[in-house]
């Protein structure tokens, strides 16, 4: 965080300097200035995000100095060091948007408190507020891990979204297999085991980056280690990476547990995948009436039907009517483009562009992305009828 103090107390500025070097990110002081009418005066090229003001031995008319000050760096924020109650001097600092103020002698505690506060709020405005997608399959073999995975990939390189996908699969987990070739060095059970370190940073550095838009939290392939796993650590987990990605994908797989329940608990859609056969359909229908019984609602669970021929004796109605839930969307049977991506590691879209499964999956990045339409957007698409209910 760049700095500009305004002190004459040569002591005062080494100590400030000092405890901004030792923090991480450090508080670098990029200038000195010793009254405010000099800082006024000299203005920096480039604004600082923290202005630090020593207010001790400030004459009351040189408050007003201070407003113009704040205009002059709009996007700072303003920290008021005083020696002694400067009541007057205090609301005239207040009038002019200083948000700390703090008592000299320095206590350093204090000061990276106020630091930390001051952090905290410039990043609250860069967190996304990223959307949790659940990819599940009604029966084994459905596609769901070979969709979510290339959906991914798909929904970061066509809609320039920041994506991670999260392997839930509780052993044999094998998301990254099927986009990369690079081997996991952490897993979702390595982060669970250092739950108390996570943010932003950290879990970006557990991931398998297959572009630099798209990561992969490996599972845990370790059986053993996958107990460890608490439904407590999702919920953090799912709330750091909503913090830091557009979307969160989730490949839950196939079995219902507490930590893919969890997972699920908190997803903002679920895609179950399933193909036209009457086993699919009758897994299909075991899950959703799970998903009825946990009171999820059925507007937010999309089925996606995979590998789809036209003709066939089971009909896409016949999906609805039998699951009582929208079919959102059909992605063809390509037997030879999925498995040359499949085999070779390599995302469909990369591999086959034009391959009809690939166009399928823009498609859906479309369905998708056109869900989130801003509130400006939403006025002229409901005016042309295109308006789809927000994620
Ligand atoms: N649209 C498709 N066209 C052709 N083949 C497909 C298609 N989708 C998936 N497959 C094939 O089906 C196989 C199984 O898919 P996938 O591993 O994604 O299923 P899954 O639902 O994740 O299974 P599991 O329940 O074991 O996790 C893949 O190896 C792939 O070759
Ligand atoms: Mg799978």
């Amino acid at each position: 965080m760049k700095a500009l103090l305004i002190t004459h107390d040569n002591q005062l500025q080494a100590e400030i300097a000092a405890q901004g070097a030792a923090r991480m990110p450090p508080v670098t002081l990029v200038a000195v200035r010793s009254r405010l009418r000099d800082a006024l005066e000299r203005v920096l090229p480039e604004n600082p995000a923290l202005v630090i003001v020593d207010a001790s031995g400030l004459a009351g008319d040189e408050a007003e100095l201070l407003l113009r000050l704040a205009k002059l760096y709009p996007g700072a924020t303003f920290m008021l060091l005083t020696r002694d109650q400067q009541q007057d001097l205090l609301i005239r600092a207040m009038r002019a948007g200083v948000r700390e103020v703090l008592q000299l002698p320095l206590v350093h505690s204090a000061f990276h408190d106020a630091i930390n506060r001051i952090a905290d709020a410039a990043n609250a405005g860069k967190l996304c507020d990223g959307k949790v997608l659940a990819f599940i399959s009604c029966k084994g073999g459905s596609g769901a891990t070979f969709l979510s995975t290339n959906f991914a990939y798909a929904l970061a390189s066509l809609a320039d979204k920041k994506v991670i996908l999260i392997d839930l699969h509780g052993q044999f987990g094998d998301a990254t297999l099927y986009v990369s070739d690079q081997k996991p060095a952490m897993t979702l059970s390595d982060v669970c085991g250092q739950i108390a370190r996570i943010d932003g940073a950290f879990l970006d550095s557990c991931l398998v980056h297959v572009t630099p838009g798209f990561g992969i939290l490996a599972a845990a392939d370790d059986p053993a280690q996958a107990v460890e796993l608490k439904p407590e650590q999702m919920d953090v987990i799912l709330r750091v990476a909503r913090q830091h990605y557009d979307y969160v994908v989730l490949d839950v797989g196939r079995q219902i547990d507490a930590i893919s329940l969890r997972a699920l608990d908190n997803a903002d859609a679920i895609y179950p995948v399933l193909q036209l056969a009457l086993p699919d359909l009758r897994d299909g229908r075991r899950l959703l009436d799970i998903f009825r019984s946990l009171g999820y609602a059925i507007e937010n669970t999309r089925l996606i039907v995979n590998r789809y021929e036209k003709g066939g004796r089971l009909r896409l109605q016949d999906v609805q009517a039998s699951l009582g839930a929208e079919v959102m969307h059909t992605v063809p049977n390509d037997y030879v483009n999925v498995t040359d991506s499949v085999n070779q590691g390599v995302p469909v879209l990369q591999l086959s562009r034009a391959s009809p499964v690939a166009r399928s999956l823009s498609e859906l990045v479309e369905l998708v992305t056109a869900r989130r339409v801003p509130e400006a957007k939403g006025l002229l698409t409901r005016l042309f009828g295109r308006a789809e209910a927000e994620q």
